[in-house]
């Protein structure tokens, strides 16, 4: 493996194979970030949070005071401001649109909520065949504040590359069916064994939203893009083979042309990283529970990985922190291309300057 020294990594794109989407043209083509997702050599593992922009930092709930959740996501300048604020304060190699995976579903005529402390709360669950029916597709112009969003940070982010994401069909799905967060998930797998139709029927046309939304954020300029599949750890292998992979498929195969790396995540998922692999994913974003280079033996040598420090340990005294850090990067060399993340999200209660710290170690740690 070649190495690329910091000085001349904006000199040393790499052409593309033919067997991969083409690359992006610019400095993001150059970035640590994007060359990790596509395997490729890279100046120091680059390293980004999952929930970066949010509660953890006091910036953001002093601009988010006395405005809701959803409209702060309609408000393209407010979206710029809170997606900067963690690239300014921990210096991350990249930054993750300040949205939420309700914002498509709600653009698309569902009534719902995102209740602080508790998340997406729908007016009326979807549960029948005729439910699924009333669920339109969406167009760009449903979403057109994203678009301008994106375009002002895309602006305003220069080098730094930016990542757009969506919820996968069985996340987006489980909020619909449950009407709000769910610890079992009952009803939502009720549907998937009960009726099975009505099930495909839903995730397909969740499958269309989600296409859409992240081709509006991938015209726009995002660098990349994460599908997050938060709650599909519940399932057993089988069962997300035959009632989810097809359709997360449907929404990662249908981004193959736009030439920006797909990232796939899930919690819970040490049984079903091979399969989001095979949906279509160039990273596969791996939990706490298991060690990157385990994972990668799962994964294969094709895919690069993200994560995965349990974000609880970010609680926890430096001393522990900087030894499972070291610990993860070792871990990651196993892995044919390894983004620095944490297991899920940042915790609230997560003291930034931890973050910072984190952030500087990864880069020191696994400088080439
Ligand atoms: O990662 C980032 O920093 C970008 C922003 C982002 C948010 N939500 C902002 C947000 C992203 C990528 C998401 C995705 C999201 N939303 C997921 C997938 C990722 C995951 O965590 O598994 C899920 C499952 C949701 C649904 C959702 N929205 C939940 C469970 C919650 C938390 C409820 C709470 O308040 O504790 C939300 C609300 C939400 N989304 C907040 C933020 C910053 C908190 C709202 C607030 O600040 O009032």
């Amino acid at each position: 493996m070649t190495t690329t020294t910091p000085g001349n990594a904006a000199h040393d794109a790499t052409p593309d194979t033919p067997a991969r989407a083409p690359a992006p043209v610019g400095p993001l083509a150059t970035s640590a970030f994007v060359r990790a997702c596509r395997r490729e050599p890279v100046p120091h593992t680059p390293v980004w949070f999952m929930r970066q922009a949010g509660r953890s930092l006091p910036e953001y709930r002093q601009l988010r005071s006395g405005i809701g959740m959803l409209e702060s996501c309609r408000r393209p300048d407010l979206v710029a401001e809170i997606t900067m604020q963690p690239v300014r304060r921990h210096g991350v190699d990249a930054a993750i649109l300040f949205s939420d995976i309700v914002v498509p579903v709600a653009a698309a005529g569902v009534e719902l909520d995102i209740v602080a402390g508790t998340g997406p709360v729908i007016a009326e669950p979807v549960r029948s065949a005729a439910d699924v029916g009333r669920l339109r597709r969406i167009t760009p112009d449903d979403v057109g504040f994203v678009d301008e969003a994106v375009r002002l940070l895309v602006a305003a982010l220069g080098e730094t590359p930016l990542i757009g994401f969506a919820g996968a069909p069985f996340t987006l799905a489980s909020y619909l069916v449950e009407g709000g967060p769910s610890r079992t998930h009952g009803r939502t797998k009720a549907l998937m064994y009960g009726d099975p139709q009505t099930w495909h029927a839903l995730c397909a046309r969740l499958a269309e939203i989600t296409l859409e939304f992240l081709r509006v954020q991938v015209t726009a300029g995002v660098a990349a893009v994460q599908l997050f599949d938060s709650w599909a750890g519940t399932l057993s292998e089988a069962d997300y083979r035959r009632h989810v992979l097809p359709h997360s498929t449907a929404v990662l195969h249908g981004l193959a042309d736009a030439g920006v790396p797909r990232i796939h995540f899930g919690v819970g998922t040490a049984e079903l990283l091979k399969a989001m692999g095979e949906a279509g994913a160039d990273v596969v974003g791996v939990d706490w529970r298991t060690p990157l280079d385990i994972a990668t033996a799962r994964i294969g040598p094709d895919r690069a990985v993200q994560g995965n420090l349990d974000p609880c340990l970010l609680l926890a005294p430096w001393p522990v922190v900087r030894t499972e850090v070291r610990r993860v990067l070792a871990d990651g060399l196993a892995a044919p291309g390894h983004v620095f993340n944490l297991g899920h999200g940042v915790l609230p209660e997560t003291d930034p300057d931890v973050l910072t710290r984190v952030v500087e170690l990864v880069h020191e740690t696994s400088q080439r």
